[in-house]
């Protein structure tokens, strides 16, 4: 590692990456972090009901942290769920083994107009409290990442009531209602605005946005409905921390994706990350994309697909994640596996390494 490596504080490597600049060594963490894959979550979990460990603080808190001080990953994003603010819009939400469900979805305009706008300090202050006090414990030197769904995402799981394969309720809503549709769509871009400068206030140094289900759409759908929803958002946050957007399954948009405003863009492992560069520039950072069951293992394929995953970008404006949340049934040591191998990387002495082979 260069010697400038180990100057930079991990919360300055993660700006500097998010910036589009050169970093001697790429910041990694892992989306879904903190989960079912640590035994020491498990452990709370059997205590502690999931919306409880949300929506208590110190519990919070502490799953947080968990990750950072089992695999020592480069960010510590806070405990929760992006269906929090479904709840706080007025929305009854259970979080069983099962996964999530709204048992009273919403279809029509009069249950859309009857959404509230909501204060997040008061309604959802157990959030950015977990949020100021992890970036109490960590010390200014570690980013704190704060998140949201992305409107479309979120308006899926509201429409739809749970995870369903296609979400064919939310596209009927939207091919037989389009203009109702982008108002609920347009609401919450408005509910999550305030919601993510709350996190931002309570000290996250930046903030990502996960539009898990926008490969569910062609691009004309798209652009009509769900890009200028997530712009309204990230124009609606200013300037203040670099916004992550998070798109799955989403190749066919990724064009129109980099005109989100996003200052990064989290992509999976389908999209090669050079190809990606060279089409958009070297003004847009990005972030991914290890395919989550390369961390089943072996540790060999672990060691090897990080590496040609940061040789790919040389270390400019790249953030070293998975293309989705870490899978349930990774072994702890696999993810320590792919951490370390992602720190310990030199980025050019990675690019040299790979084409001498
Ligand atoms: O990254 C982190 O560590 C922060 C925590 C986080 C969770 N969910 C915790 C969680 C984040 C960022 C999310 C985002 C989220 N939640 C997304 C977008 C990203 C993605 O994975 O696609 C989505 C679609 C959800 C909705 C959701 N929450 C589903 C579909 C499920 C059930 C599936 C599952 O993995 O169990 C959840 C529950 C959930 N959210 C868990 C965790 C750790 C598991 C709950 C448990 O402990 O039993």
């Amino acid at each position: 590692m260069t010697s400038q490596a180990a100057i930079l504080t991990r919360k300055e490597l993660f700006l500097r990456a998010c910036r589009g600049e050169s970093v001697p060594r790429v910041p990694v963490w892992i989306m879904r972090q903190a989960g079912r894959y640590l035994s020491e979550y498990r452990e709370i979990r059997a205590k502690h009901a999931f919306l409880e460990v949300c929506k208590t603080p110190d519990l919070a808190v502490e799953v947080s942290l968990q990750p950072f001080r089992r695999l020592g990953v480069d960010a510590v994003i806070v405990f929760s769920d992006i269906l929090i603010p479904a709840e706080a819009m007025g929305l009854e939400l259970e979080l069983g083994d099962a996964g999530p469900n709204l048992p009273q979805p919403v279809r029509t305009k009069a249950e859309i107009e009857k959404l509230k706008l909501f204060d997040p300090e008061t309604e959802t202050g157990f959030l950015p409290e977990a949020i100021r006090r992890i970036a109490r414990a960590v010390g200014p030197d570690v980013p704190v990442l704060g998140f949201a769904a992305a409107p479309w995402t979120l308006a899926c799981y509201m429409v739809a009531g749970k995870t369903k394969e296609g979400f064919v309720t939310a596209k009927s809503f939207l091919h037989h209602e389009p203009r109702t549709f982008r108002d609920l769509l347009h609401k919450i871009a408005q509910a999550t605005i305030p919601y993510l400068k709350a996190q931002i206030a309570a000290g996250a140094s930046a903030v990502q946005l996960f539009d898990t289900w926008c490969g569910e759409l062609n691009l004309t759908e798209y652009e009509e409905f769900a890009l200028p929803a997530v712009q309204e958002v990230i124009s609606g946050l200013g300037d203040a921390v670099p916004v992550i957007y998070y798109t799955k399954a989403s190749t066919h948009l990724l064009p129109a994706v980099a005109r989100s405003g996003a200052h990064v863009l989290s992509v999976d492992w389908r999209v090669n990350l050079g190809e990606l560069r060279k089409s958009l520039g070297p003004a847009i950072a990005l972030q991914g994309n290890v395919d989550p069951a390369v961390l089943l293992g072996p540790a060999e394929k672990i060691r090897s697909v990080t590496l040609e995953t940061i040789s790919a970008l040389r270390g400019q404006g790249h953030i070293l994640n998975l293309g989705h949340g870490i899978l349930q049934h990774t072994p702890a040591e696999n993810a320590k596996l792919f951490v370390e191998a992602g720190q310990q990387a030199t980025p050019q002495a990675t690019k040299m390494a790979m084409q001498s082979r």
